[in-house]
C-alpha cells in the first residue's frame, strides 16, 4: 500500500498517459503546441530506457562534426543549450519561445507517443530517428531505472513492477501501445527506425546509416571516432561529467538479454503474448526480432 501511495504521488496522468510530476506538467504539454519545428531538426523518438543517452551522444557528435566542417564551430548547441533541451517534453513553458530562436541544426529528445508531439514536426517534416529495443530489456532496465531515481516511483520486488508494467502504470505509458502507435509512422520518409540490438551489433554500420539519413557525410576516421566515444565503456567512464551522481544508473550494463536474470517463466509467456497481440506481424514488430 506505501508502493501505491508512492505512485500516485509521483505520477499524473495527461491524455491518458502518466508521467512523472517532478519532470512534466499539463501547462508545459500545453505551451509545446508553440514549438516551431524545422526540415532540418533531428528527432530522436525512443520510449525510456531504449537507449536514448547513447543515440544523443551518436547525433550530438554527428551535428558537430558536420558544423565544424560548413561553419568552423564547435557544434550547434553550446553546453547550457544542451543542457536544458534535449528532452521536449521536460522543461517550463518558456522552454518552447526559446528553442524557436536557437540556431540549426537542433537535437531533441522526446519520448512521446507521436500523437502528443508537437503538429509542427510532421508539418514541417522534421527528420525523426525512432529507437526502438527488445520490451523485456527495456522492462529490466526501467525497473532498476525506477529503483535509482527519486523522481520515479520505486518498486520493492521486480514482480511487482512487471505488473505496473503490463499493466500501463508505467510514467510515458505502455511499451506496447508505443511501438503500436509508432508503427503508423515507421515507414515514412521522414522517420528511419533502428534497434538497440542492430547498433550494439554493428555499430559501425549503424552510425553510417543514421549519417546518411541526416545527409552528413563522414570520413572513415570520422566514423571510428563517433563510433568509438559512443561505445558502452567510453560513455559509463565519462558518466560522472555528463550525468553527475546518476552516471551509474544510467549507463548500467549496456547489453542484451539481461531480462533473462528476472524474468520467469510465465512473465516471459505473458510478455511474448502481449508483444504478440500488440505488434506481431507489424513493421517494428518484425524489426525487432522478437
Ligand atoms: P541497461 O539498463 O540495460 O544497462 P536511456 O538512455 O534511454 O535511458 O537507456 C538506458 C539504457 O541504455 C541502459 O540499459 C544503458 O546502460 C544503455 N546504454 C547507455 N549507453 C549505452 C551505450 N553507449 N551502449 C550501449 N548501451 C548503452
Amino acid at each position: 500500500a506505501a508502493n501505491k501511495l508512492d505512485r500516485d504521488e509521483l505520477l499524473f496522468s495527461y491524455k491518458g498517459i502518466l508521467y512523472p510530476v517532478t519532470l512534466c506538467s499539463p501547462e508545459v504539454f500545453r505551451a509545446m503546441e508553440s514549438l516551431e519545428a524545422r526540415s532540418d531538426d533531428i528527432i530522436l523518438a525512443g520510449y525510456p530506457k531504449s537507449g536514448t543517452n547513447w543515440l544523443g551522444q551518436i547525433l550530438s557528435d554527428l551535428v558537430a562534426i558536420s558544423e565544424k566542417k560548413i561553419q568552423n564551430k564547435e557544434s550547434s548547441m553550446n553546453d547550457e543549450e544542451l543542457e536544458e533541451f534535449p528532452y521536449l517534453e521536460i522543461g517550463d513553458t518558456g522552454k518552447y519561445e526559446r528553442m524557436n530562436k536557437l540556431p540549426s541544426r537542433r537535437i531533441v529528445f522526446t519520448h512521446l507517443l507521436p500523437e502528443n508531439l508537437p503538429r509542427s514536426i510532421f508539418k514541417n517534416k522534421a527528420k525523426i530517428l525512432l529507437l526502438i529495443r527488445n520490451p523485456k530489456d527495456v522492462a529490466t532496465s526501467f525497473y532498476h531505472f525506477s529503483n535509482g531515481m527519486s523522481t520515479l516511483p520505486s518498486y520493492e520486488t521486480w514482480d511487482d513492477f512487471f505488473i505496473a508494467f503490463m499493466t500501463k502504470r508505467m510514467p510515458w505509458g505502455c511499451y506496447f501501445e508505443y511501438l503500436s502507435k509508432w508503427n503508423k509512422y515507421a515507414a515514412d520518409e521522414n522517420v528511419m527506425t533502428i534497434t538497440y540490438e542492430e547498433l550494439k551489433e554493428n555499430p559501425v554500420l549503424g552510425v553510417k546509416n543514421i549519417a546518411a539519413f541526416f545527409g552528413i557525410s563522414l570520413t572513415e576516421k570520422e566514423l571510428q571516432t563517433v563510433v568509438e566515444r559512443s561505445s558502452f565503456q567510453s560513455m559509463k567512464k565519462n558518466s560522472q561529467k555528463t550525468h553527475g551522481t546518476f552516471g551509474n544508473v544510467f549507463f548500467r550494463k549496456g547489453g542484451v538479454s539481461d531480462w533473462k536474470n528476472l524474468f520467469n517463466e510465465d512473465q516471459n509467456e505473458k510478455m511474448d503474448k502481449a508483444f504478440e497481440e500488440h505488434v506481431g506481424g507489424t513493421k517494428l514488430g518484425t524489426k525487432l526480432k522478437y
